[in-house]
């Protein structure tokens, strides 16, 4: 009996402390994405436990109502093979829960630690050069490594458990911005193999690559080189490719262990950095293994202007354009995982954002179809590489002066965040960014003028003159819902893209086709027919010729007269029904008279080639007239320049968020009345000083 009676009352000591610790942690419903997600990354490992409540308090009191935590903590997670502490990151994510905020967890993976470099040195990273990293960076591990990529399965299984079914985790992250492929022996042997799968037969692989150019021949798969200098086409294109997928293999092991614990509620991302334009793989297929996609927005001109890196101000063009790219992936909205709160560290120079330019850009993304903000990161770090980076409050753990702003917005977006929910950017025109094309202009770009990237952006600037709200797509995603479709340099069109663009033509969709389109097929070999290869057919007319300028060329015909410049392609009709649409000017060149632009229409639908970059005046001119050609409605709020208008639509409403990028303050006079969303109130104009935002809120009657 006295034995009966202690088993009792340890069993109840037992039953109550697992009690308390199941109250203390789990509180009783389980946390979804709050409908604009609005955190930081927080790194509790970092600092003394003690300080947590301190940090927590001043994230809730600004507004955040997420953390993101553990993408670097493996070494606190593991500090050594198979011993694992979990617990700190359980009572992060319980307090981070009683300040309101949910969790989002970054697996580790970017960081093994240095325990793990040590026993296991052939997970590390070898760089084209041959150079094996050493331990004390990040990114410094083979994705080709069998053995890391089981070491971050077991970490990631480990945390599934512990925090698979856990309320407060609404979303995992995996890995951190993806980055760097490796040279080593076994990622050589994984490409061979991958090459292999493939191809079949190395019959088969030297005919598409055509090796018998400068005795290229190959006997054996292990004898095809890796390498990213001037190498055959068909093997960089296919380097390419076969880095994406070991990304996606890479991802996707985690995914599958993350799916078999995790409750459904929870979600899959991983934040894609490099401005969104990164193109060391396709990302449009690393987004597709995920619920959602994010990507890292730092200051907006780094991919476009290296010397830039970092530094400047927000260019909502580009900005805007790089939403629209990370939106396209999935052809859905996405978060910004990361932001900076002011200036980076890594600038060549870093300098601050202005006041009310941080809150601009967080809601230039959300205009732009963001559900979620992250800011890196809420506190600088005391030591490690990047002390100096923009942070909410500093070393000290008290506000720096970007608080308030940040603050100000959190506020706003608990206000705006039920009425945006369900809401997202609703496009009637696509440009098409084609990773194949990219890559093969890329490897050659025959003029260092032909700044395809610039060139996109171009498009894109003409187009948002003339229409509010852009997708940029792959080829991949679905053309259908698109009444008009530009592909700037769609360099590389297979025979299957060349059906499913030629269907989009004759089912009514409006394609433009701009210059070094449909040189090359898919193995980026030179098409046997002039350009636009196997488009040919379909527009009536081909390529005779390209060439690089150095000097402008005037052109002139039905879509009006201007300057061709940096490239130029001389066009011909092959059929009476293709018409001539530009025309080079006469002079001495191999271009005099001959046609610029060449257009067919089929039915409903029409199918143009414009040969040649157009200056900036006669570009908009042409933009605006494919826009009223493909029966594209106009701007709604028609607006001064400096001035952007995002449309979100969504639940029978239209919601416009309306930011001042100009230097003065600007009134604009609405065509209806709408509530402002922020204080309730109806309106007829508005009136924005520089950087400042409005959201207005429309009903659209539904017939
Ligand atoms: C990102 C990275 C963060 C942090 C940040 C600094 O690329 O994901 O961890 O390093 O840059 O700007």
């Amino acid at each position: 009996m006295k034995h009966f009676s202690r088993v009792v009352s340890l069993l109840l000591i037992f039953t109550l402390t697992e009690l308390s610790v199941f109250c203390d942690s789990f509180p009783v419903t389980p946390q979804s994405v709050p409908p604009l997600m609005y955190g930081c990354a927080w790194y509790p490992e970092q600092w003394p436990e003690s300080d947590w409540e301190a940090d927590l308090t001043k994230m809730q009191a600004a507004g955040l109502n997420m953390v993101r935590i553990g993408e670097f903590a493996w070494s606190s997670l593991e500090p050594n093979e198979n011993h694992y502490e979990l617990d700190w990151m359980e009572r992060a994510i319980t307090a981070a829960s009683k300040h309101g905020m949910v969790t989002i967890i970054g697996t580790p993976t970017d960081t093994p630690p240095a325990w793990m470099t040590t026993k296991y040195p052939e997970i590390l990273r070898v760089t084209e050069d041959g150079t094996r990293l050493e331990h004390g960076s990040r990114r410094h591990f083979s994705i080709g490594s069998e053995k890391y990529r089981a070491l971050c399965k077991k970490i990631v299984g480990k945390l599934a458990v512990r925090f698979g079914k856990n309320p407060n985790v609404v979303a995992w992250q995996i890995g951190n911005e993806y980055t760097e492929d490796s040279f080593d022996l076994e990622s050589r042997a994984r490409f061979h193999r991958w090459l292999e799968r493939k191809y079949g037969s190395l019959e088969e692989l030297n005919k598409n690559w055509g090796t018998a150019y400068w005795s290229q021949t190959y006997t054996k798969w292990n004898e095809i080189p890796m390498t990213t200098g001037r190498a055959n086409p068909g093997l960089l294109l296919e380097y390419k490719r076969f880095v994406t997928d070991t990304w996606r293999d890479f991802q996707r092991d985690q995914i599958e262990v993350l799916r078999k614990q995790a409750d459904p509620r929870q979600i899959t991302t991983t934040n894609l950095g490099g401005l969104g334009w990164a193109n060391r793989f396709n990302r449009q297929l690393i987004a597709a293994d995920l619920d959602i996609i994010s990507w890292d927005e730092y200051l907006g001109a780094g991919w476009f202007d290296k010397t830039k890196n970092g530094t400047g101000h927000l260019d909502p063009t580009r900005s805007g354009a790089s939403h629209d790219l990370v939106r396209g992936w999935k052809q859905k909205n996405f978060w910004v995982m990361e932001m900076a709160p002011g200036y980076v560290d890594w600038g060549s120079v870093s300098n601050a954002l202005d006041p009310g330019e941080t809150r601009a850009m967080a809601w230039h993304a959300v205009g732009h179809g963001a559900d979620g903000i992250g800011f890196w990161q809420w506190r600088s770090a005391l030591n490690g590489q990047e002390q100096y980076h923009g942070s909410i409050v500093g070393p000290d753990g008290e506000p720096l002066p970007i608080y308030e702003e940040i603050a100000k917005t959190g506020a706003e977006f608990a206000i705006a965040g039920p009425v945006l929910n369900g809401t997202q950017p609703v496009s009637e025109v696509a440009l098409l960014h084609d990773y194949d094309s990219r890559w093969a202009i890329e490897f050659n770009p025959f003029s260092q003028r032909y700044d395809q990237m610039q060139i996109l952006i171009e498009y894109y600037r003409a187009l948002s003159e003339a229409t509010q709200s852009i997708d940029i797509i792959t080829p991949e995603m679905d053309l259908k819902r698109y009444k008009l479709i530009i592909a700037p340099s769609l360099n590389v069109i297979s025979t299957a893209l060349a059906e499913k663009l030629t269907e989009y033509v004759l089912s009514g969709g409006h394609l433009v086709l701009g210059p070094r389109s449909g040189m090359k097929n898919e193995f980026n070999a030179l098409n046997r027919w002039r350009q636009p290869g196997p488009l040919a057919i379909t527009l009536g007319g081909r390529v005779e010729q390209y060439y690089a300028l150095i000097e402008d060329l005037s052109v002139n015909g039905p879509w009006g007269s201007g300057k061709a410049t940096i490239w130029a392609e001389r066009l011909q009709p092959l059929g009476s029904d293709t018409e001539v649409m530009l025309r080079y000017g006469s002079g001495k060149s191999w271009l005099s008279e001959m046609p610029a632009a060449i257009r067919r229409r089929h039915g409903e639908g029409s199918i143009t080639y414009l040969g040649a970059v157009l200056d900036d005046d006669l570009m908009g001119r042409i933009v605006f007239g494919w826009v009223k050609e493909a029966g594209i409605s106009s701007p709604f709020i028609q607006v001064p320049q400096g001035i952007k208008v995002c449309r979100r639509t969504g639940n029978g409403n239209d919601l416009f968020i309306i930011l001042n990028f100009s230097h003065c303050t600007e009134k604009i006079t609405l065509p209806s009345s709408m509530v402002n969303v922020l204080t309730g109130s109806e309106v007829m104009s508005i009136t924005l000083p520089r950087y400042d935002v409005v959201i207005l809120k429309r009903s659209i009657k539904i017939n």
